[in-house]
């Protein structure tokens, strides 16, 4: 579903990343790990579109995109939540999802329905599949951290997405409202056939949740491989360990 091949990236003259490859298959969980720096975030925004690489390309169903804009990668079908709670704090959790449903169908501009009553259905239908359905009237800015990383990943799912990327879900979050929205990833992709992409400096989560795993290393790939096989690799514990392990 999604090839990156080679992608390089520099911010000034610092090269954030410099060699990273990914793929993932339809229908696969599949994490990026690496310490901070590493140039997971700058990866995905260049997935996304909202940073444009300078070497290298990226594949979406076969097709290259990195010259596409955010809007338009949106609409091929990647739809992502960011590192940073992103929400309309003052408005309702419903709304919040409405107007993200509202302007992905280009609706907002129907000057002759009330904007409260348009998208109730799909809009209600998203809240359910999340599990924020009993909060939908409730203002996003007053919800538990846990529940706002929830109500983000609605957003970036009102745009009916085939590829699904989150950076760093469950940072910050109890270990209860990790287990929540690791429940909830699982569901997605078990239920509505979603793919993920996902980074997360939990490797515990990453480890249960994850089809494969990719590392990245000083914007490098070093590996991409099942759970199992990643441990078991040398370069990791290098990496991650300096050789000590
Ligand atoms: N807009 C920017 N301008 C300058 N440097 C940047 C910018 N964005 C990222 N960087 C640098 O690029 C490198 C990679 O950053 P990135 O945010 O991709 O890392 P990360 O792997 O997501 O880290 P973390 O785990 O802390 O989120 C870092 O050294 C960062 O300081
Ligand atoms: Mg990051």
């Amino acid at each position: 579903m999604l090839r990156v091949e080679g992608i390089r990236k520099s911010f000034d003259r610092f090269n954030a990343l410099s060699g990273a490859d990914l793929h993932v298959g339809s229908g696969k969980i599949v994490a990026v790990i690496g310490p901070n720096g590493a140039g997971k975030s700058t990866m995905f925004k260049i997935i996304t579109g909202h940073l444009k690489p300078e070497g290298g390309r990226v594949l979406f169903g076969g097709e290259p995109i990195s010259s596409l804009s955010p809007h338009e990668i949106c609409r091929k079908g990647i739809g992502m939540a960011f590192q940073i709670v992103n929400i309309f704090s003052r408005m309702s959790v419903f709304e919040n999802v409405q107007a993200a449903v509202l302007s992905r169908t280009r609706q907002a501009g129907n000057i002759f329905r009330a904007a409260s009553k348009m998208a109730v259905g799909e809009t209600m239908e998203i809240l359910a599949s999340v599990g924020l359905r009993e909060k939908a009237g409730s203002i996003a800015g007053k919800l538990s951290y846990g529940d706002q990383k929830v109500l983000e990943i609605a957003i970036a799912l009102s745009t009916s997405p085939r590829l699904l990327i989150l950076d760093e879900p469950t940072a910050g979050m109890s270990s209860e409202e990790a287990a929540v929205c690791t429940g909830l990833i699982r569901r997605l992709t078990a239920e509505q056939g979603l793919t993920v992409l996902f980074c997360e400096h939990n490797i515990e989560l990453v480890l249960s949740l994850s089809d494969e795993i990719m590392v990245l290393q000083g914007g490098k790939t070093i590996i991409q491989d099942c759970p199992e096989a990643v441990c078991k690799s040398p370069a990791v514990r290098d990496a991650y360990l300096g050789g000590a392990a």
